[in-house]
């Protein structure tokens, strides 16, 4: 039996995530800042292998209280983040600053506060980044793409201090599926056109290279992009 943490676990990607792992007969531990009546009905759907945990990634010391509860982890995805759209001349230094706070700083708390249960399992971290790292969005993105560029180059050099004990992953994801995004949304005509496969993202996708990284003991340092082809296109 593994253990594993999820933050941001009622998104539409961490809720994929939750359920691969669930699948394989993990406790999954998934964590909400605001969405609980969201958690306890996934805890509903996927049954008491998840465990709904509070936790605040801006908030060093609702972190440190989950991993003072935890017995053991072998797995933590970061996985919460924000976004938000504002060209270069509508930013304000305040804006930069929340999504920073999460997308960022909110993950480097979380491995400060999880690397002694994952040294101690010989654990792995799967950090979710973005295509964005790579390449721009549509525009008015470029503090979020910023923040998705240091998780990736946060990914390399974490894998690098906490070798060889914990392994460190990054996934960077597409666009994903979403209902906002019907068939007559423009972004998601842009995403189909450039991608060589045409489609959207799938998060049961992305959460299957997930659970690759997170089981695959000689993966770390590695960023994989699962894209549909979208930055090869
Ligand atoms: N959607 C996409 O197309 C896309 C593409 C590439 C990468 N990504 C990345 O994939 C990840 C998941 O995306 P998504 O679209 O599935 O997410 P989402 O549906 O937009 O939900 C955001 C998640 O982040 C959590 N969160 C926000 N602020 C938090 C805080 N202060 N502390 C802890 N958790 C917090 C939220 O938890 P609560 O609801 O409980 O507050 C929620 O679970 C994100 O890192 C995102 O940047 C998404």
């Amino acid at each position: 039996m593994k253990y594993v943490l999820v933050s941001g676990g009622t998104s539409t990607l961490g809720k994929a995530i939750c359920k691969l792992f669930i699948a394989e007969e993990q406790t999954v531990y998934c964590a909400y800042s605001s969405s609980e009546q969201k958690a306890l009905e996934l805890q509903q759907e996927l049954g008491p292998l998840l465990k709904p945990v509070f936790l605040d990634v801006r908030d060093q010391s609702s972190i440190d209280t989950v991993a003072s509860q935890l017995t053991s982890l072998d797995v933590l995805v970061n996985n919460s983040g924000i976004f938000s759209v504002y060209p270069v001349e509508e930013l304000s230094t305040a804006e930069i600053q929340r999504i920073f706070d999460v997308n960022v700083t909110g993950l480097m708390r979380m491995v400060k506060a999880m690397a002694p249960l994952l040294q101690a399992s010989k654990g792995s971290i799967v950090n979710i980044a973005s295509i964005n790292a790579f390449h721009p969005g549509f525009g008015g993105t470029s503090h979020y793409d910023a923040s998705k560029g240091a998780v990736v180059s946060y990914t390399k050099s974490l894998a690098s201090e906490l070798a060889p004990h914990v392994r460190v992953n990054a996934v960077a994801p597409g666009l994903l599926k979403a209902p906002y995004l019907d068939e007559t949304n423009a972004l998601r005509k842009l995403y189909e056109e450039r991608s060589l496969l045409g489609s959207l993202v799938d998060a049961d996708q992305v959460a299957l290279v997930v659970q690759l990284l997170a089981n695959c003991s000689a993966m770390t340092a590695e960023v994989v992009t699962v894209d549909s082809g979208y930055l090869a296109g």
